[in-house]
């Protein structure tokens, strides 16, 4: 069977041919998935071509995302992919940030190091790489700050004009200065991101424009390789939990999809546990999985993590399908927690920008909770790069944060610049004193 897009909802289950350019079933409406037939392929196989790839000189081995490519089969001609060797980041020991969090050890698997600094290039190059499949020539997005700074720079490397989307000053710079430099078209709305993603996915359909969110079924496709490669990495021993913090849920789709079709395909033997963390402010997900139902959006959502500051996010169906099959959990962490846990992220010598920290808040949650076990095995997906947002770092650091409502945010963990006059006694005196 060729690939194909699927209907999500398993009352409707529509397939559609892998070219057609849309994102929800238009039957009915629910969200599409990617689907293969992988009954060709075997493990060992799997495992020892991967692992030949790294010594190739072929850019599309390079990629940390192309190189795991027959796990999402979906293009017929890799000559349209754009790599700018995206993935490959590292699994990274955080022994201090586990004492904070009290359990045992911890372990990052820091999406930072990528080009653009983020989780999001995983999925964009496989999502440009589909635009250019299509003959499309204009890709959109509405963003939080990194989807767009992602998309710009592959847009730009592929020769396809970028159009993106933001809510109004509520984008770290250096995320809106990524969308600039990379030459992207930058409309800035006076609207939060909900209500950008609605006018967008309109504006998309007028215009035959292609839209690079992760409603995108082909950006979920590239994000499935975050954690194939942190499997890879773990030598295909699952660890008992995958942390992660949740906004459009796009990224809990992703992984919870990779992991089971690494089961189908026999790579690992049983499944991690899915914690999603997001940000009290922001937490529909987190509701609806203490309350059950559909979901109710939060009209007004609310957080300085603005990567996540998200009230309705169109992956939920995916999302609590993944969390539920994983046997997983979401927990929501306040402000305070969000900064001081980042402090702590960066205390380990490896830092990240606020929503990751959601991660590490939440896993001390948990486990003060019980819920994680001291002993247990545990990544965490830092999902951005430290110099994303270093305002709120100098704001944390000199005791100027304050949480959205206007509350001080205690610089628990603060490390003021000291200014000193030019006099080498005096600092001197200073270094001895400190
Ligand atoms: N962490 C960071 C740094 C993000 O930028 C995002 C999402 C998330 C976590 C949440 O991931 O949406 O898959 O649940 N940022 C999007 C954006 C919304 O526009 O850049 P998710």
């Amino acid at each position: 069977m060729p690939p194909q897009l699927v209907c999500f909802d398993p009352a409707c289950c529509s397939r559609y041919a892998i070219t057609e350019a849309i994102y929800t079933c238009p039957a009915c409406g629910s969200l599409l998935e990617a689907s293969y037939d992988f009954s060709e392929l075997g493990a060992g196989m799997l495992r020892s071509s991967w692992h030949g790839r790294r010594l190739s000189p072929d850019p599309l081995d390079q990629s940390g995302v192309w190189r795991y490519r027959e796990m999402f089969p979906f293009l017929d001609d890799y000559s349209r992919v754009v790599t700018l060797r995206e993935g490959n980041t590292p699994l990274l020991d955080a022994p201090r940030a586990a004492a904070y969090a009290g359990i045992d050890a911890l372990r990052f698997k820091h999406q930072g190091y990528n080009p653009s600094g983020s989780f999001k290039d995983n999925g964009m190059t496989a999502g440009v790489a589909q635009a250019r499949r299509l003959g499309m020539q204009i890709v959109a997005c509405v963003s939080t700050g990194n989807t767009s700074a992602s998309m710009a720079a592959y847009a730009a490397a592929a020769g396809l004009k970028a159009v993106v989307f933001i809510p109004h000053g509520n984008i770290a710079y250096g995320k809106l200065a990524q969308a600039l430099e990379y030459g992207a078209l930058t409309f800035q709305v006076e609207a939060n991101f909900d209500q950008i993603l609605a006018l967008v996915r309109e504006l998309a359909a007028q215009e035959g424009i292609y839209l690079l969110n992760s409603v995108n079924p082909f950006r979920i496709e590239g994000q499935k390789t975050i954690v194939i490669e942190m499997l890879e990495q773990c030598r295909w021993t699952a660890p008992d939990w995958i942390v992660l913090p949740g906004g459009n849920l796009g990224n809990t789709s992703a992984f919870g999809k990779a992991l089971r079709e690494l089961q189908q395909v026999g790579l690992i033997d049983r499944m991690p546990r899915l914690a999603v963390i997001q940000a009290e402010g922001a937490a529909p997900f987190y509701s609806l999985f203490r309350q059950g139902g559909e979901m109710r959006s939060v009209e007004h959502p609310e957080t300085l993590a603005t990567a996540i500051k998200i009230g309705a996010p169109v992956s939920w169906p995916k999302a609590r399908h993944e969390v539920d099959a994983s046997g997983g959990v979401v927990e929501q962490v306040t402000e305070q927690e969000i900064a001081d846990a980042k402090a702590v992220v960066g205390r380990c010598g490896i830092g990240c920008e606020p929503a990751s920290a959601a991660t590490l808040a939440g896993i001390r949650k948990l486990a003060a909770a019980g819920v994680i076990r001291r002993d247990q095995d545990v990544v965490a997906v830092l999902t951005g790069h430290l110099l994303k947002d270093p305002d709120y770092i100098y704001r944390y650091h000199t005791g100027e944060l304050e949480d959205p409502a206007g509350r001080r945010i205690e610089s628990t963990f603060g490390n003021r610049p000291v200014v000193v006059p030019n006099d080498a006694a005096r600092i001197a005196a200073l270094l001895r004193e400190s």
